[in-house]
């Protein structure tokens, strides 16, 4: 089964996207719409993969040459139509061999169902088959002409068709194979006379068959593999096809989804066996997820590595390295560049940047840590901030192994804790604290005795304090 060349039409407007965005770089579960193709057939291992472009041309190449960049692009100037944009692409092509030709708005295709349609058309020597599919509501789709041995005859396009042919409920998806040779010599006698005036590369069925060629149409299972996006309703349905079939895949694999219509997990993601997904979750880009960690409820984590056995719930992450048997959130922040160790812990309404944390150390409660590099078995307080801009620059603060920073301190960077070093709750430590010292960053406590009584007679804290065992309230 070798597939020469693979051309994907993508040159069309989109205009029903309504959109600054060219329609194939809207992105469902990850990947853009094109690049969604694209990757189904890369594993095909094609010698060659041409993309027809047309709108928004410098942006779907510019995308185009980051995530494909071996695919050469076509420029398509004016809507031709499927015939024409064909015919460029074909264009100085050595047409021998099988090519696969589609379109660059069909998401859902597989690999394995393009697959089997160039393993039957090798097997049965076609000059052309056709990917169809019997579909509930085949309005707007090109029409399977089968004749009365259940032959294709034609594909007749909805705005050509007839009465009874619009009946017909088998559509053509816009994916064919072609004899490279056989397609090459047919595609130069498509002619545009049809409703829209365009080249019709459905034509080129009828063409071959008369020519004597052997075609096929081969019936697709599931038809939603063939779901094209032309508005955003559609992108939101492909969007949610997609999404059922990752996570089916997930549980079939060992992943625990409580909530499969809410669970986002892209394409691009890796989820290990026996991780449970909470309700409310979107796992997104390069993110893996290790064994038996529990995400969720509520939780978003994008470009993440989480380690085995890690808890995240209710909180965003971009980024960030979460270390294995790690405890994050509710409601913690993670930014680019964190990397919590093992068995650390990012508690409630904390927020870190660019900050490593070693293992075994906490940061449990109401905390900013940015740009700073924490070592093991370290506790920082409640409500700690790591004071890291000076309105102008950032700056590092390093904190040592088994440090205590006591609730409420404000860490002045530059700054550098000693390991096993204390401070004093409510400190603000500009000045470096040596191993092992006790640093002390704040006013000494004076009480003004018989204040209240004096202040604020009448009140009912005064009231209280005359009432107060003690007599050195009066002063
Ligand atoms: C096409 C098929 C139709 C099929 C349907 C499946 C034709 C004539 N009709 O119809 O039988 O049921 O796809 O979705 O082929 N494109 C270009 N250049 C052009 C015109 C189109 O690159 O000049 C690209 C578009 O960007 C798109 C693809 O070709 O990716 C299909 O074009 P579109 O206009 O969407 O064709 P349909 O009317 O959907
Ligand atoms: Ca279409």
């Amino acid at each position: 089964m070798s597939l020469q060349t693979v051309v994907v039409l993508a040159a069309g407007e989109g205009t029903r996207m309504k959109s600054a965005t060219p329609k194939v770089l809207h992105t469902i579960a990850g990947r853009s719409l094109l690049g969604h193709v694209l990757h189904a057939v890369s594993a095909l291992n094609p010698a060659a993969t041409r993309v027809v472009v047309g709108s928004g041309r410098e942006a779907v190449e510019a995308h185009i040459a980051v995530i494909a960049p071996g695919v050469t692009t076509i420029f398509q100037e004016h809507r031709g139509g499927t015939g024409h944009a064909a015919q460029l692409a074909l264009a100085g092509l050595n047409a021998t061999g099988n090519i696969l030709i589609l379109a660059g708005d069909t998401p859902l295709l597989t690999t394995q169902s393009l697959a089997a349609l160039i393993e039957s058309h090798s097997a049965g020597g076609f000059s052309a088959s056709v990917l169809t599919a019997e579909h509930p509501e085949p309005t707007g789709y090109g029409r399977i002409i089968r004749g009365d041995d259940g032959s294709l005859l034609r594909i007749v396009e909805e705005r050509d068709a007839d009465e009874n042919e619009k009946e017909i409920e088998e559509i053509n998806s816009g994916v064919y194979v072609f004899d490279g040779a056989k397609l090459a010599s047919a595609i130069g006698k498509l002619r545009n006379d049809n409703s829209q005036g365009e080249l019709y590369l459905t034509d080129v069925i009828e063409i071959l068959r008369n020519e004597g060629g052997a075609i096929s149409a081969l019936c697709i299972d599931d038809f939603t593999e063939t779901l094209g996006v032309n508005d955003r309703v559609q992108l939101a349905e492909s969007a949610a096809l997609l999404r059922d079939r990752i996570n089916d895949g997930l549980m079939r694999s060992g992943v625990t989804i409580v909530d499969p219509t809410t669970t986002w997990v892209d394409a691009t993601s890796i989820i290990s066996q026996d991780v449970t997904l909470l309700p409310g979750t979107a796992i997104s880009g390069s993110t893996t997820i290790g064994a038996g960690a529990v995400i969720g409820p509520r939780t978003t984590l994008h470009d993440c590595t989480v380690g085995n056995g890690a808890d995240v719930k209710e909180s965003y992450a971009v980024s960030a390295v979460i270390g294995e048997n790690s405890s994050v959130g509710p409601f913690t922040f993670l930014r680019a560049g964190t990397v919590l160790g093992a068995d650390t812990r990012a508690g409630a309404f904390v927020e870190m940047k660019n900050a490593a944390v070693g293992d075994g150390s906490k940061v449990p409660h109401l905390s900013y840590v940015g740009d700073a590099t924490i070592g093991e078995g370290t506790n920082i307080g409640a409500a700690t901030i790591f004071v890291n801009y000076d309105g102008v620059n950032k700056h590092h603060t390093v904190v040592g192994d088994h440090v205590r920073i006591g609730s409420d301190s404000m860490l002045v960077a530059p700054v550098t804790i000693g390991d096993g070093a204390y401070t004093a709750a409510g400190s603000v430590i500009t000045e470096d604290v040596p191993a092992g010292a006790m640093g002390v960053g704040r006013s000494k406590q004076r009480n003004v005795l018989g204040w209240v009584l004096r202040k604020r007679p009448g009140t009912k804290s005064a009231e209280a304090a005359a009432s107060a065992p003690s007599s050195d309230q009066k002063g």
